[in-house]
């Protein structure tokens, strides 16, 4: 209970820091209006989710789409759950930030305790335009996925891999990719590949449905990232790309969660290329490794702190780009830390009220100088306890690694690339041996976990 209590409590804090601040600005001079103050705040921090076709379940492109709504925004704004931004303010600034200010909350507050009136008509700002239907605007190459796939009502959750043919004639360098689901809410999250040999789109399908299960897209594939829920797409800062070669075939592996009604996935996908090959290669330090696998992550029913850690000092200079946690309902907290050489800690990622919906890609406004020595330190907690309300099972359930949504997994990665270019192979293999040592090590000591390792593999 004491993690919400004290969640609760700073809620109400800032409730009353914001009226405080709305009582000052009302007195200040004229009432708040939709056109003056409120339009503003809404059209730059809101309508890019809120309009149709994107994630959000209402639009708010006007001022009766706002007033409508004008009391639940009031909370979800003061209580920080809108716009969705989880981490809090580390040692470094991060780029695209979704928070409002204090006096842009007290503003929204202020006008719905005034009554939301609409204001001077000659001051109505034009509602924003979006160019196209994709976040990032119109992307270089759209591919649409051959067939729907076909997610029953019900089930365990399912893991497919659909290959397309990209028809590429020359390499390209990818700066982002934005997916469009068409089934948005089957979709908890996909893993993107390219397949080099270019031949993955002729492996029959499996069944009635387009693409093969399993969670290996192939052997020879090259990660391309991903998307899960609530994610925005952004692009890779500075001229950073991700290689897919000429005649390359793309995969999705798709993370299927049956909703209670059957749905048909066939989604869009837009992809946005550099202009040129990028200086540096980026590279993922993943702590701990593989999600946990190998980590122990055994949580029992009813535990309330259940914490893992990892630390990892770097053999080469970094420079950060950004960072990334992912995790499943029972998690809490998130915490990367950097223990600079001189001995200065500094915060890369801090969530405190982890939100299973939320799994966003936090990039750094400038790059983070991370010297040869840094070490990097991950800690993750989860609640398995009744008073979770995110926890999927009532009564909680042990929990241990797994696929499905129910069990767990967690890890946080900072995105980064090699100071020096050249280190990048020394950075890369170091972190592929440690990644085995651990696996074979919790394996030999563990025939259980090796027992369902080869069963994930054979998959
Ligand atoms: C990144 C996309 C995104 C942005 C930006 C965003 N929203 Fe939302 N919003 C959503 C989604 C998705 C939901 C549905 C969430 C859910 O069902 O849990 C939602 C739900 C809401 C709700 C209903 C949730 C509730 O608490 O009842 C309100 C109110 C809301 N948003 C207001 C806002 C306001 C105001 C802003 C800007 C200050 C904003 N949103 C910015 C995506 C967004």
């Amino acid at each position: 209970m004491k993690a919400h209590f004290t969640q609760n409590r700073s809620i109400l804090l800032a409730m009353i820091l914001a009226l405080t601040f709305a009582a000052r600005v009302a007195q200040a001079g004229d009432a708040v209006t939709f056109n003056n103050q409120v339009a503003p705040i809404i059209y730059q921090n809101c309508s890019s989710c809120h309009r149709p076709g994107e994630a959000a379940p209402f639009s708010l492109l006007s001022y009766e789409d706002v007033r409508r709504k004008g009391k639940t925004i009031g909370k979800a704004t003061v209580s920080h759950s809108m716009p969705p931004w989880k981490a809090e303010p580390a040692s470094y600034a991060y780029r695209d930030e979704r928070r409002l200010t204090d006096q842009q909350i007290a503003e929204i507050q202020s006008w719905v305790a005034g009554g939301m009136a609409e204001g001077d008509s000659s001051q109505k700002p034009a509602p924003p335009k979006f160019a196209s239907g994709w976040q990032l605007g119109e992307p270089d190459l759209v591919i649409e996925m051959p067939a729907g796939f076909h997610v029953p009502a019900d089930g365990p959750d399912i893991y497919r891999n659909i290959p397309v043919q990209l028809g590429l004639t020359e390499d390209k360098w990818v700066t982002a990719i934005d997916m469009k689901p068409s089934a948005r809410a089957v979709v908890h999250h996909v893993l993107y590949f390219a397949d080099g040999s270019g031949h993955a789109h002729e492996r029959p399908s499996q069944g009635a449905e387009p693409g093969y299960s399993g969670m290996r897209a192939g052997r020879q594939v090259i990660p391309l990232g991903g998307w899960a829920v609530g994610a925005q797409p952004h692009f890779y800062p500075d001229g950073l790309a991700l290689k897919v070669p000429a005649g390359s075939d793309f995969i999705v592996q798709y993370h299927f969660h049956p909703t209670g009604k059957p749905e048909v996935e066939k989604s869009k996908i837009g992809f946005y290329f550099a202009k040129k090959a990028p200086e540096r290669n980026i590279t993922r330090i993943q702590l701990p490794p593989h999600y946990s696998l190998f980590s122990g992550l055994d949580i029992p029913a009813g535990e309330k702190d259940f914490v893992l850690r990892d630390s990892y000092t770097l053999p080469v200079a970094v420079d950060g780009v950004g960072v990334s946690a992912h995790a499943h309902y029972l998690a809490t907290q998130m915490k990367m830390t950097a223990t600079l050489p001189d001995g200065q800690v500094k915060t890369l990622l801090l969530i405190k009220d982890w939100d299973f919906a939320w799994q966003d890609r936090y990039y750094f406004k400038d790059f983070v100088p991370l010297p040869k020595g840094t070490m990097l330190s991950a800690e993750i907690h989860w609640d398995n306890s009744a008073d979770n309300p995110h926890n999927p099972s009532n009564p909680p359930i042990h929990v241990q690694w797994g696929e499905e949504s129910k069990d767990e997994m967690g890890s946080i990665s900072l995105i980064a690339v090699p100071h020096v270019e050249s280190d990048l192979g020394t950075l890369n293999s170091e972190l592929a041996t440690r990644g085995r040592k651990l696996a074979r090590d919790k394996m030999a000591a563990n025939p259980e976990l090796a027992k369902k390792v080869m069963r994930l593999l054979a998959d």
